[in-house]
């Protein structure tokens, strides 16, 4: 068993250099709301490479969304907050879909998959932020969540 569970560490931390620079972690408030401006950032990008029509920049802005998507599922995950880490997966899910759907040449169906994304960021936000009353346009978790 011991022996066991030291193979299985190693192969995490090889698992973790694998995946290299796509590794990002959310271990508190600070590093969520970096993690939730850069997933607006990059879900804007996605748009942005769906209107000129390049695939390839689509795809490297969804690559973005679900690493950041997979780390703030992470943090709810060590919060042990059921809700949160589902609306995190659920929202990989559409992640995943567009991501498909810009393997293929249906640009229509890749731009519609890419605005489906945006439904599972705001089931989340209407379950779990609030406007922040200190900063303007800002939002914290919602009270009582964590
Ligand atoms: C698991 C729940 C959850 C998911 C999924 C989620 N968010 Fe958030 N988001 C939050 C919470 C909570 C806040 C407020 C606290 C914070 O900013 O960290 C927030 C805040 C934000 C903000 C405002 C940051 C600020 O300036 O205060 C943006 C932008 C944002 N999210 C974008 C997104 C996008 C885009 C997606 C989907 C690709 C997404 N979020 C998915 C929970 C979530």
């Amino acid at each position: 068993m011991r022996r066991f569970l030291m193979c299985a560490a190693a192969m995490a931390v090889v698992w973790g250099m694998a995946i290299g620079h796509a590794q990002m972690k959310v271990t508190n408030l600070e590093e969520h709301d970096k993690a939730m401006k850069a997933l607006g950032g990059a879900f804007g990008g996605a748009n942005k490479a769906v209107a000129a029509g390049s695939m390839a920049d689509v795809k490297t802005a969804l690559a973005t969304l679900k690493s950041t998507l997979m780390a703030v599922e992470g943090f709810w995950a060590a919060n042990k907050k059921t809700a949160q880490v589902d609306f995190a997966k659920a929202a990989i899910a559409k992640v995943d879909v567009a991501d498909k759907a810009a393997s293929g040449t249906d640009t229509a169906a890749v731009g519609a998959a890419v605005k489906d994304i945006i439904t599972a960021c705001g089931a989340c936000h209407t379950a779990t932020r609030e406007p922040d009353p200190a900063t303007p346009k800002s939002f914290i978790v919602k009270a009582g969540i964590l």
